[in-house]
């Protein structure tokens, strides 16, 4: 049968081709593909290697075929994929960059390319920590913040996003920018870990507007702090009787008056507090204080409220009555005053609230628990009890009134004085014990 029979009709003058180039004495490639036609009539890739010999005197082509299909087909498969992967690797709008287990760049995007204004001959197989140079905000050299997210993820076997405080030095520009980190570890089927995905993004838009938001709060905060001082001496002094006497329903609605400017005054109290630890810009004036005598006054301020309600603080100091503590005092007794206050509110009528003091000296602290029995805290709650602005179902429906901010700021107030904040409930209407540690200092 003729050989050219079984190549595919658009591969046989090819074929024709190389068979007489090579009868000829010309330099033909040994190797090369074509496409064969198969007995069924199906077209196979195949492969050819075919050379000139002399057999009992004379000479002809000995070729071998072999069928690639499948290889082809795997191999088109594979770099379809590739070209799928590094598509998309180019086109995510964020930077993007691939490394080693020796901390080598493998592999990098346009976008972290034009953020770092680099050329990748001159970043692939270079350390990282090299190319990436991070600092904090003023621009100082803080030692490599991006590996502290890479070592997370790869602690903890997953991705792992850490939003703040990084900050890229642009060496051409000279420019400090901030940016958010994501990495992921790159692991193989045998689960070894290969290296590290990182993944960043400019911030510095988020930043801008974050700012002029803070700015804005605490600008409405202060314009709204005075009219509402003035409304409240105005308030009391007319309950006083400051400007003669006044009816029952006189009385009653100014009292409406004084408690909702109280209210409105808390809130903005809390903004205030919210934009300062924002901005940076709480003040602390430590001074020494009696921490049972302060925490005894606080409970007294409440009594009144409590006793309305027929609720009740019992207060069990578990130390020395002359201990001092260096704090400042005016926030040191907000976040306290602020659990005390939660406890309350979170509670039944008629309900005791339980205050405990107790010195560790080992761990070097102060330790106050507040308990009661009130809505409890759901499980499924707990990772947001501290942000700004949460307030869980069954707060929202047991008391409208609230903002949210209360342990946001008094996490913030008491992480800030060196201590700790945390709690514990055993769910949803079976109370909850807030515990609040202040470290023991020596005056
Ligand atoms: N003692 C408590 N018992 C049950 N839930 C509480 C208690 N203290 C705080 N919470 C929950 O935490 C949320 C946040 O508290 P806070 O920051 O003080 O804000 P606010 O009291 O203004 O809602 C509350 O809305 C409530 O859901
Ligand atoms: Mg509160």
């Amino acid at each position: 049968m003729p050989i050219l029979q079984l190549v595919a009709e658009y591969h046989r003058p090819l074929i024709l081709k190389r068979y007489q180039d090579r009868l000829a004495g010309k330099d033909v490639p040994k190797q090369y593909s074509f496409d064969a036609i198969r007995k069924d009539g199906v077209i196979r890739h195949t492969e050819i290697s075919a050379q000139q010999i002399s057999f009992k005197g004379k000479s002809g082509t000995m070729a071998i075929i072999r069928d690639v299909t499948d290889r082809k087909k795997g191999e088109m498969a594979l770099e379809k994929e590739k070209n799928r992967a590094e598509a998309i690797i180019e086109s995510i709008g964020e930077g993007l960059f691939v490394i080693d287990e020796d901390n080598a760049i493998t592999a990098i995007n346009r976008v972290a390319l034009d953020f770092i204004g680099a050329k990748e001959s001159n970043v692939l197989g270079k350390k990282y920590d090299a190319v990436f140079v991070t600092t904090d905000e003023s621009g100082a050299n803080v030692l490599d913040s991006i590996a502290s997210v890479v070592n997370k993820s790869i602690n903890l076997c997953s991705g792992f996003t850490e939003v703040n405080n990084i900050y890229l030095r642009i060496k051409k520009s000279h420019n400090v920018i901030p940016i958010s980190v994501c990495a992921a570890p790159v692991i193989d089927g045998d689960e070894k870990i290969h290296g590290s995905v990182v993944v960043f993004k400019d911030v510095s838009e988020e930043q801008r507007l974050s700012r002029a938001k803070s700015e804005f709060v605490s600008s409405a905060s202060h314009q709204l702090n005075t009219p509402l001082g003035a409304i409240k001496l105005l308030t009391e002094s007319l309950l006083n009787e400051d400007y003669g006497k006044i009816n029952e329903k006189q009385k009653e609605y100014l009292d409406l008056i004084h408690n909702s400017n109280v209210r409105m005054h808390q809130l903005v109290h809390e903004l205030l507090d919210v934009s300062r630890l924002e901005s940076a810009k709480l003040e602390f004036k430590p001074v020494n204080i009696n921490i049972k005598e302060g925490i005894e006054e606080l409970i007294k301020e409440f009594s009144l409220l409590a006793r309305e309600e027929g609720q009740e603080i019992v207060f069990t100091p578990h130390l020395q009555d002359n201990e001092m503590i260096r704090v400042d005092h005016i926030y040191f007794f907000q976040v306290i005053r602020n659990l005390i206050s939660n406890a309350l509110y979170y509670s039944p009528k008629a309900s005791r609230v339980f205050v405990e003091l107790t010195k560790n000296a080992q761990a070097g602290e102060y330790k106050i628990s507040v308990k009661d029995s009130g809505i409890g805290i759901d499980e499924k709650d707990r990772k947001n009890i501290f942000t700004k602005f949460f307030r869980t179902d069954d707060a929202k429906r047991s008391r409208t009134e609230g903002s949210g901010l209360g342990l946001y700021v008094a996490k913030s107030i008491i992480e800030s004085l060196g201590g700790k904040i945390w709690f514990e409930s055993k769910g949803k209407g079976r109370g909850s014990i807030f515990y609040v540690t202040i470290p023991i200092r020596r005056i």
